[in-house]
């Protein structure tokens, strides 16, 4: 099993932590864009393990959690021979790379960071420095890899926006050692909105029913999806500042169909909210199931994707290490006898 590295293509990099259950918004957002980019880049994606220890973690959970998180990038059809699926943890320059960038992040920018400030709000007894650093081992992450492009959702696009920053600064420096990376966000769905409370995002630390969980049965999802908030008009219009909740639904079809949020209000014009909701079921359940039938039988096969990502680890450090000495050569770090 050998993932062959594609050197001449454009190099993607994405993540997700593998802190909870996965919501349809980590798919949508994200994870849904990395199949579609397959082909054209060399794609890595990595499972950030110690992003999410920025929060307190049950080991055991997280240690679980890990590997299923490489089963559901690979259920969600990424070929582990095409991609360079593995562990953050697994490759150390990360938290190399990421203390020598430390070194060019100022205070001030990543006092503005806003789930910076969303996160200890929420986790007030523990702000701990990793949580407040969390941008720069994400800003190493990305550059580490040399990356062209960068598949994520909005709620990540100040994290990029200061990734950006960190590398154009490290290159006024020391000439042009990072490339500059740009992001790539779908054109509907970037934004998954809580089921629950549509003007705040889907987020796996939410309550239950304001997310749908992509392991969650069929009749989950539908009862999730009857449940949702819309509003009293009775109708079914896209129009985000005034109807949050519609259009939130909207989207997700949109978003699972390759279609607008107008196509899809257009088709089921003077129809009522029932069948709006009966719609968004029938194609979040249409497109999970196969994915969480294909999980399962990965799960059931856990030497293999340990296996995958031993082997991917060992590439991806391969590559990590052309961009880290060269790095710490340029910030004068000791000349290495070997
Ligand atoms: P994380 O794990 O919170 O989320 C993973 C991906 O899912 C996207 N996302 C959403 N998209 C649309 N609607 C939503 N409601 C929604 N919720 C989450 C996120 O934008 C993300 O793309 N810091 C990152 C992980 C990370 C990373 C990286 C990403 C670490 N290093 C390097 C890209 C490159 C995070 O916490 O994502």
């Amino acid at each position: 099993m050998e993932t062959p590295v594609a050197p001449q293509k454009k190099i993607i990099f994405s993540g997700i932590q593998p802190s909870g259950t996965l919501t349809l918004g980590n798919y949508i957002g994200a994870l849904r864009n990395f199949k579609k980019l397959e082909d054209e880049y060399q794609c890595i994606y990595c499972v950030v393990d110690m992003h999410a220890i920025t929060v307190r973690q049950e080991a055991a959970a997280l240690r679980k959690r890990c590997l299923e998180l490489a089963g559901i990038y690979i259920a969600s059809g990424l070929d582990p021979k095409k991609n360079v699926i593995y562990c953050q943890s697994h490759v150390s320059g990360h938290a190399e790379l990421s203390w020598i960038l430390n070194c060019f992040t100022y205070m001030g920018e990543l006092n503005r960071m806003t789930q910076f400030k969303d996160k200890s709000a929420k986790h007030a007894d523990n702000i701990n420095a990793g949580l407040f650093t969390y941008p720069v081992l994400m800003a190493s992450d990305i550059l580490l890899f040399q990356t062209d492009l960068v598949p994520i959702g909005a709620d990540q696009k100040q994290h990029l926006e200061l990734t950006r920053d960190i590398a154009q600064r490290f290159n006024g420096v020391y000439g042009d050692v990072f490339t500059i990376p740009e992001g790539y966000f779908g054109k509907v769905g970037s934004r998954i909105m809580s089921l629950q409370e549509p003007t705040r995002k889907m987020s796996k630390s939410d309550p239950e029913d304001t997310f749908i969980a992509l392991l969650d049965p069929p009749d989950v999802i539908r009862r999730k999806v009857k449940r949702a908030v819309t509003d009293s008009d009775a109708e079914i219009r896209f129009d985000p500042a005034n109807k949050p909740g519609v259009s939130n639904l909207l989207s997700i079809i949109a978003a699972l169909n390759d279609q607008t949020p107008d196509q899809v209000a257009a088709e089921l014009q003077g129809q009522g909210y029932g069948k709006l909701k009966e719609r968004v079921a029938d194609c979040v359940i249409a497109t999970l199931e196969p994915m969480q039938a294909e999980h399962k039988r990965l799960m059931a096969d856990k030497a293999y994707l340990q296996g995958v990502l031993d082997e991917n680890a060992q590439i991806a450090n391969k590559m990590a290490m052309k961009t880290l000495r060269k790095v710490q050569r340029k910030v004068g770090f000791a000349d290495r006898g070997r």
